[in-house]
């Protein structure tokens, strides 16, 4: 610290002009979900009055590609951006320390990214303002869905999988057979850690039991596990879908049904509209009544024509 103060202050007195070297000690830093992030920057300025510092303190998120506003400072007063509000805290007395830190409490995984930190003191606005650091969001991988699938009881290829929704660094897995103990005892299968696949190529009977998936990272590890045994696999899967299918098969033979009865219905309103509506030509006006009384009553109670 003290050779660059030197060096800039030998440069200062070469005439070339203010200048202002900011450094962060730390460039990449890997913050645990939830936890708090010290963000650190130190700056060394040719200028020995301070009250007009200027702090800035910009975000970059990995799927963005804007800067956003974190924090920014001038001559002691400072403003934290909406999303920053409540869970920031800038370094005391950054003019006279020559610390322009900032930390952020409750650190989320959209806060993953590139922070910059920028700080100019007028006139010294010319040399290194800025000074970057990356930010890695860690998460334990959450609870994980095992499954089976493919034909148990056929000895067909059995595929147990194994899947975390969330957790970064992605986690890899890794599968084992409980044993009657609980003991975890390797599996006879070709497990592949990152997709978290356990393949069964032959399945003998000494295979069947409970098997259990973990998914790990450097932050944690979580587990779920899963039955393989004669009823479970694509069978029962099978047996689900004829289920649905004659569910669904019934439902639609009610709907057929009920569209059947109803254009009966609807046939039946015509015929009697149009026999109302339109009377037979010629003289013989006494049909019109019989019709109608027969009409209104279709159970075939004997009318007698007026
Ligand atoms: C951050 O974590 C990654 C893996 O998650 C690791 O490779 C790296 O060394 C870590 N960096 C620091 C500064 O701890
Ligand atoms: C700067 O301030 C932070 C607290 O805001 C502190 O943790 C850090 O040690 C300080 N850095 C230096 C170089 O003094
Ligand atoms: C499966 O394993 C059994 C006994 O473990 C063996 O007898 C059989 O030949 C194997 N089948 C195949 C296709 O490898």
């Amino acid at each position: 610290m003290y050779s660059t103060l030197k060096m800039l202050l030998l440069l200062g007195m070469m005439g070339s002009g203010h200048l202002i070297t900011v450094t962060v000690p730390q460039k990449f830093e890997n913050v645990t979900k939830g936890e708090s992030a010290l963000l650190q920057c130190t700056f060394v300025t040719t200028e020995q009055k301070t009250s007009d510092l200027i702090i800035q303190w910009n975000f970059l998120s990995k799927t963005s590609m804007v800067p956003q506003q974190v924090y920014y400072s001038q001559s002691g007063e400072g403003v934290i951006s909406k999303p920053y509000e409540g869970r920031l805290k800038p370094s005391s007395s950054p003019a006279s320390t020559n610390n322009a830190s900032i930390t952020i409490s409750n650190m989320k995984v959209s806060d993953a990214g590139a922070y910059t930190c920028e700080v100019r003191n007028f006139p010294d606005v010319s040399g290194k303002t800025e000074a970057t650091i990356i930010v890695n969001i860690l998460e334990m991988p959450s609870v994980p869905f095992c499954a089976v699938h493919g034909d148990v009881e056929s000895g067909h290829l059995v595929t147990l999988t194994c899947h975390s929704e969330q957790g970064s660094p992605t986690p890899s897995y890794t599968w084992t057979r409980l044993d009657q103990d609980k003991t975890n005892k390797p599996v006879l299968g070709y497990t592949d850690p990152n997709i978290g696949s356990l393949y069964i190529r032959n399945i003998s009977q000494f295979e069947f039991g409970e098997y259990q998936c973990s998914a790990s990272n450097d932050v944690g590890s979580a587990t779920c596990t899963v039955e393989l045994n004669h009823e479970l696999g694509d069978g029962a899967i099978a047996g689900a879908v004829i289920g649905a299918l004659l569910g669904a098969l019934l439902i639609i033979l009610i709907v057929l049904y009920m569209t059947h009865s109803m254009k009966k219905q609807k046939y039946k309103d015509i015929k009697e509209t149009e026999m109302h509506s339109s009377p037979p030509p010629g003289p013989n006006l006494r049909v019109r009544p019989r019709w109608r009384m027969k009409a209104s009553l279709p159970w075939g109670v004997a009318t007698r024509p007026l």
